[in-house]
């Protein structure tokens, strides 16, 4: 295939000139009348031509015709909508007809994300039970129950998690992921469910992009070849006759289509490569997937070109169905659809004339319900492709034997809680785990370890199975989960405990790196906090909590010899840190197995190695921390470990002291989601005290504001001066705002449910202080509340979180635009107050936010 691409780039400019000169750059008359949106070109005889690998049965097709006769359209719009649980209820999945609903990543049954696993199943009954209720006369046709599957069963409590994308990329062993979908799949139906949101066979091209964790590699090859086997192992093989049955359930490829190749690695952006690279690059799994039997593909946020995927037939029809051989069905991304050109989420005819099959509309399906079944009525949507969509998805429940299927309860794995997390489950992940580890620095060939010496392990990482899980676990974002959480989990820390006990040495624990007793060699974990979706988006890749750098650093002065684990959903610049460690292990996220690490550094009793380095990196690692896309095959390929590098332990290969020059300037390290972070002001944010009309920025250790009303002093907390004390004595503001007039916009962020979070201790706070937290989106644009009664009720409590949910801001005051933040903290006290403040930053609300009082 040559590069004949027809798109032409005069388009793009076009589209930046504004609607009066749409007219004038339309190029292609045949896509539709003037006022349509403009879209790119796509020469479908570019993409390769390849059949259904499922024949058509026709009993099934007899099946499907049968239903469709009976239906009414009620009944047929109901069944190409999805919604939330978190916003319906089974007498509405039964009232409206719906097909199917999710969870979506913090809904859980009685929106507890952490809910036993019989509050799982007993919600699928009521589902199904009210979905296949028929005494009203109407067809029988079961619901069924999408969820984000996506590294394990991970909505749920006790399920085994397995390592994201990005590590089991670094295995380069596609086999394992068979058993890896099936151990999934064999998972949900312990809690009712049958279809999952994964695998996600994007090539994230950026590593900016929030989402590059959920890519096995950035070789589009290497992706190409784990898409058949994660799908045989969550659906079975095409032609067995347990193929979407039995132990097997349905599966999803996302996001269709150029999901990791936007530009600068915005999660739900802009991709902007020629047709021929979108061909090659980011549609090659794609290729293989639908060959392998993908029936649902899920069409992505991201526009080509300015054409948003969702609205864009080219794409979900001319070549995903006419060319790739998709026979199955196109379900939404969550409200996807909305974001389509005159499109909301409660609104859009576009979608499904383009070629969705399937709305995702979580919170929006009731309205967008009836606009649809209005949009039939006038013939905006032609009863035709109605009808198409409806079959598509009835085919599908049909091929997964729902029709036949008892309750979800009566299953033969449902309520086989014991499955959960099970033995043989928790060593397949412990296997993959520890194959997807990657060496990147032995020197004097410090590992393996002897197992028994004594053995410092600090680091935040340590002893934190949240962190090392990663987003999409309990939570959307990650967040919140403590080990407790995790049942059937096993902590870094506490693997490489086990290992060295075993071999008759000692381990001492300690986040801040700490000790009691000289150690013999010290581990540090650490790495990124979770996060998921556009929450992880970064502008650059300097790694930029140098909380483990300082331990480090105390270490090594102390001629300790140091092994770095770093967590990460990515490869990030860590120079610094790679310079202060003997060795270095990329562990990316590993999942719940953390004894998985002990496995590999550690060697037995006898002084035998147990396990090798096995994993070789499936992203390239950048010598800097601008985060331009630096892939393998680039005409200027400068990586510092190229993809596929990573040692074993008969290498002996000395890293030489890397530069430590991160080619950005310290203004450009704007880290959207964090402000203030150990007590500092994230660059560029400075941490300002304001009383008398005069701003002083905080630069000391000791810092008094003009008038002396406030003054702000560097505490220690868990390590040196990793927090600030802010006393008010009087009137006064400190606020985390910028010279310049820097302004965030935070509009996604707020309608996303995010919350400004803020951890601290009130050391005292006088009774009847007035204390204010707020924004400021200008001089004379502030949203204030007052949180006075909150901080009261909090003296002497010790160290917290309070999260205020963004849209607060904008409820307290209609003016405040949050678009235009240029303070993202202000805090305001009439005096007798001191509060001791850590971190703030944007956070997901987990359903505690607040307003304030
Ligand atoms: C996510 C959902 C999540 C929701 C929270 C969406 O973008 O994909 O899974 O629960 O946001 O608002
Ligand atoms: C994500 C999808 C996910 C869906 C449901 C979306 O925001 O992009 O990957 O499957 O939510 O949670």
């Amino acid at each position: 295939m040559s590069d004949n691409t027809k798109y032409r780039t005069p388009l793009r400019s076009c589209l930046l000139l504004g609607s009066v000169l749409l007219a004038a750059c339309s190029q292609s008359p045949q896509q539709g009348s003037s006022d349509a949106p403009l879209q790119p070109r796509i020469e479908p005889e570019n993409w390769p031509m390849q059949a259904s690998p499922i024949a058509r049965s026709a009993a099934i097709e007899r099946k499907v015709s049968a239903l469709l006769s009976q239906m009414s359209t009620e009944q047929k719009v109901g069944q190409i909508i999805q919604a939330d649980i978190a916003s319906v209820t089974p007498q509405q999945v039964r009232q409206y007809y719906l097909g199917s609903v999710l969870n979506g990543g913090n809904s859980a049954p009685g929106r507890d994300n952490r809910v036993g696993a019989a509050a799982w199943l007993e919600l699928a009954d009521a589902f199904w039970q009210a979905s296949t209720d028929t005494s009203d006369g109407r067809p029988y046709i079961p619901v069924f129950w999408g969820t984000d599957a996506v590294h394990g069963h991970s909505n749920v409590k006790g399920a085994t998690i397995f390592p994201h994308n990005i590590g089991l990329g670094a295995m380069h062993e596609p086999q394992l992921l068979q058993a890896i979908g099936r151990a999934t799949a064999v998972e949900m139906q312990v809690t009712g469910l049958d279809w999952t949101f994964a695998p996600t066979i994007a090539v994230a091209r950026d590593d900016r992009w929030g989402r590059t964790y959920e890519s096995y590699s950035e070789d589009p090859a290497l992706v190409a070849s784990y898409a058949p086997y994660i799908l045989q192992g969550i659906q079975g093989m095409v032609g067995a006759e347990d193929f979407l049955r039995g132990e097997h359930m349905l599966a999803t490829v996302k996001h269709f289509l150029g999901d990791g190749g936007t530009v600068a690695g915005k999660d739900q952006g802009d991709n902007i490569s020629t047709e021929a690279q979108l061909r090659d690059i980011h549609a090659l799994p794609y290729y293989a997937a639908i060959k392998a039997g993908a029936r649902v593909v899920m069409a992505s946020y991201n526009s080509w070109h300015g054409s948003k995927m969702h609205g864009f037939a080219p794409m979900l029809t001319d070549v995903l169905v006419k060319r790739m051989g998709f026979d199955g069905f196109v379900v939404g991304d969550w409200n996807g659809h909305g974001q389509v050109a005159g499109c909301t989420p409660t609104n859009c005819a576009n979608a499904l004339l383009a070629g969705l099959d399937m709305y995702m509309a979580p919170d929006s399906w009731q309205t967008l319900y009836a606009n649809t079944l209005a949009q039939v009525r006038d013939g905006r949507i032609s009863m035709a492709r109605l009808d198409e969509a409806v079959s598509r998805v009835l085919r599908i429940k049909a091929e997964m034997g729902l029709f036949e299927q008892v309750r979800p309860s009566q299953r033969p794995l449902a309520g086989r809680y014991e499955l959960l997390g099970n033995a043989s489950h928790r060593a397949l992940a412990r296997e993959a785990a520890r194959k997807s580890l990657v060496l990147l620095k032995n020197n004097q060939q410090l590992l393996p370890l002897r197992a028994g010496g004594r053995v410092l392990v600090a680091g935040d990482g340590a002893d934190n199975i949240g962190k090392q899980s990663g987003g999409w676990t309990l939570s959307w974002q990650g967040s919140g989960n403590s080990n407790h959480d995790f049942p059937n989990g096993e902590s870094i820390y506490a693997g490489i405990q086990h290992a060295v006990q075993a071999g008759g040495g000692s381990t001492e624990l300690s986040e801040n790196g700490r000790f009691s007793v000289k150690p013999d060699v010290a581990i540090v974990v650490f790495g990124e906090e979770p996060y998921a979706e556009f929450i992880g988006d970064r502008s650059h890749l300097a790694f930029d909590d140098n909380r483990a750098l300082q331990i480090l650093k105390q270490l090594k002065a102390q001629g300790i010899p140091t092994v770095s684990v770093f967590l990460s959903g990515r490869p990030l610049w860590v120079n610094p840190e790679l310079n202060q460690s003997d060795a270095f292990v990329a562990a990316f996220l590993p999942g719940t197995e953390g004894g998985a690490v002990a496995d590999v550094l550690f060697r037995a009793a006898d002084g035998s190695v147990r396990y090798d380095f096995h994993g070789r990196l499936s992203f390239s690692w950048p010598d800097n921390a601008k985060g331009e896309p630096l892939n393998v095959g680039d005409a200027n390929y400068n990586p510092l470990f190229a993809y596929g590098y990573g040692l074993s332990y008969r290498d002996n290969t000395v890293l030489a002291t890397l530069h430590e020059n991160a080619g950005i300037s310290a203004a450009a390290m704007l880290n959207s989601s964090r402000y203030l972070y150990a007590g500092k002001a994230v660059t560029p944010w400075q941490l300002q005290l304001s009383d008398a009309g005069t701003i002083t920025v905080v630069a000391d250790a000791q810092q008094r504001s003009a008038a002396g009303a406030v003054t702000a002093i560097a505490t220690d907390r868990l390590q040196q001066e990793d927090s600030v004390t802010l006393r008010f004595d009087k009137a006064a503001t400190v606020r985390l705002g910028h010279a310049d007039g820097i302004a965030l916009d935070l509009a996604r962020q707020s309608n996303g449910d995010m919350a400004l979070e803020l951890e601290y201790q009130v050391v005292s706070v006088a009774a009847g202080t007035k204390v204010e937290l707020g924004m400021q989106c200008g001089d004379n644009c502030a949203s204030m509340l007052d949180i006075s009664s909150n901080l009261q009720a909090m003296q002497g409590k010790g160290w917290h979180s309070t999260r205020i949910a963004l849209r607060c801001f904008s409820q307290a005051n209609s003016n405040f635009d949050i678009s235009r933040v240029t303070q993202p903290m202000v805090l305001r006290s009439d005096g007798g107050l001191v509060l001791q403040l850590a971190n703030v930053r944007l956070a997901q609300n987990e359903g505690n936010a607040t307003c304030g009082n």
